[in-house]
């Protein structure tokens, strides 16, 4: 087996890359940087140490193998007390789902469940009605001009979406929405310590208040799910403070799980959308692609465009070593767009055989992924059939993460 060493100059030229990818033009479109990325390897060193993974078919090797882990709390505590894994918000995070490996992540996500289908029916309902009044005020808006897609849809309906299920007060959602923004800074690749100091405070603010959520429903439960994982925990769980614990854990991720990344799919969604009217056609005419138009979304453009792993034990992937504890980045925005897996995978195609890791893979496959496509699925058909066509007034522009993808705005007009 060949084993490459990494030349320093590999090291420089991807840090360059990243810079590119930081920048507004980057983030607007960084798959050109993705491709000079793909050309130095399928796995090549990243600039502060650790590698990066853009084939395909590796990084769906990596998620499924049980020799790839999450960085969980042990492995952030070796990295320093005054690094960015022991800022508070990063030690919070270390307690919730996807930072868990097994046995524990076993056990917590078989007590967090899953979406059955009387419950999908019941939020399929509450998103309906939710997208025909928000579709309602666009259209208000719209005929006095132009109108914010993001600001006035992709941002409300998660919210409305996540909320009606965990059954929290409407009056509370524009605070979790606005705390969940800042808190998602410390899951991002590089962050800095101002953006770590806004994470650390969202993150006490929703401990505060998802705690209190928890300690009211234990005192008053409900056909809510946070209601049904107290039940649920306190039969496997004998001390109370333990078992709320981990039910303040499981509501305060799926909170921040569902917000960014699905107002980002539907945003990305109606951005394609409205760019090329051919789409607006075909979707319009052959409502039945609405399906796979929303995977091909998540496809060409993921709301998350980085998973990280650690690996178990010393390895060689890809032909490059990586050592115990070391962290590979899985770049899956790149990954989709590698043209060993799809042909031709700059084109935008809702025809192609749907594959993707949008929604990660092996264990800590998306819990919320169901939900998700609903709200996509239901927003598309909605769309098309209530308005003739929109079209795009300016460039939007996107929040400067590597990770995480957000669009900051989609001004829109009757076409
Ligand atoms: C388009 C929208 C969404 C995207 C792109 C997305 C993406 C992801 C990804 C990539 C992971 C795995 C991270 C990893 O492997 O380390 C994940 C996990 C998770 N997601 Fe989502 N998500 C979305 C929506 C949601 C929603 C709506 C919910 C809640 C209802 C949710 C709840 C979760 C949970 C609880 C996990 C942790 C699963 C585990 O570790 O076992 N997600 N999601």
């Amino acid at each position: 087996m060949v084993v490459a060493a990494t030349p320093p100059s590999d090291r420089r030229s991807a840090t360059s890359l990243f810079s590119r990818l930081r920048t507004a033009k980057g983030q607007s479109d960084p798959f050109p940087i993705y491709t000079e990325l793909r050309s130095k390897g399928a796995v090549i060193p990243a600039p502060w140490g650790g590698s990066l993974v853009t084939s395909f078919d590796i990084c769906d090797q990596v998620l499924r193998s049980r020799d790839w882990l999450e960085p969980d709390k042990r492995w952030r505590e070796q990295q320093g007390p005054r690094t960015r894994w022991n800022a508070p918000s990063s030690r919070e995070m270390s307690s919730t789902l996807p930072a868990l490996n097994p046995p524990d992540h076993t056990q917590a996500r078989r007590a967090a469940g899953t979406f059955g289908r009387a419950a999908m029916r019941r939020i399929g309902r509450s998103v309906s009605r939710a997208t025909d009044q928000l579709l309602a005020s666009l259209s208000e808006q719209l005929d006095t001009g132009e109108a914010d897609f993001v600001a006035l849809v992709s941002e409300e309906l998660p919210v409305s979406a996540i909320g009606d299920w965990l059954a929290l007060p409407t009056a509370d959602r524009p605070r979790l929405r606005e705390l969940t923004h800042d808190q998602v800074f410390t899951q991002e690749l590089l962050p800095s310590a101002s953006q770590l100091a806004r994470s650390d405070a969202a993150t006490a603010e929703l401990r505060a208040y998802f705690t209190d959520l928890v300690r009211y429903r234990r005192s008053r439960p409900g056909e809510d799910p946070v209601s049904r994982w107290i039940q649920t925990w306190d039969a496997i769980e004998p001390d109370r403070d333990k078992a709320d614990e981990a039910v303040y854990l499981l509501a305060l991720f799926v909170l921040l799980a569902a917000l960014e990344t699905t107002s980002s799919l539907l945003s990305t969604m109606a951005l394609l959308l409205v760019e090329h009217p051919e789409r607006w056609d075909l979707i319009a005419d052959r409502p039945d692609l609405v399906p796979a138009f929303v995977e091909e979304t998540l496809r060409h453009d993921p709301p998350t465009h980085v998973i990280s792993r650690i690996s178990a034990k010393d390895c060689v992937l890809g032909g490059v070593e990586i050592r115990r504890d070391e962290m590979v980045h899985l770049m899956v925005g790149a990954a989709h767009r590698d043209p060993a897996r799809h042909t031709d995978p700059e084109r935008f195609d809702p025809r192609r055989e749907p594959a993707h890791l949008a929604f990660s893979g092996g264990i800590h496959y998306c819990l919320g992924a169901p939900l998700a496509r609903l709200e996509a699925q239901i927003l598309l058909h909605k769309l098309v059939r209530r308005f003739p066509r929109l079209t795009l007034t300016r460039r939007p522009s996107w929040a400067p993460r590597v990770a995480f993808r957000r669009l900051m705005n989609l001004d829109v007009a009757l076409a």
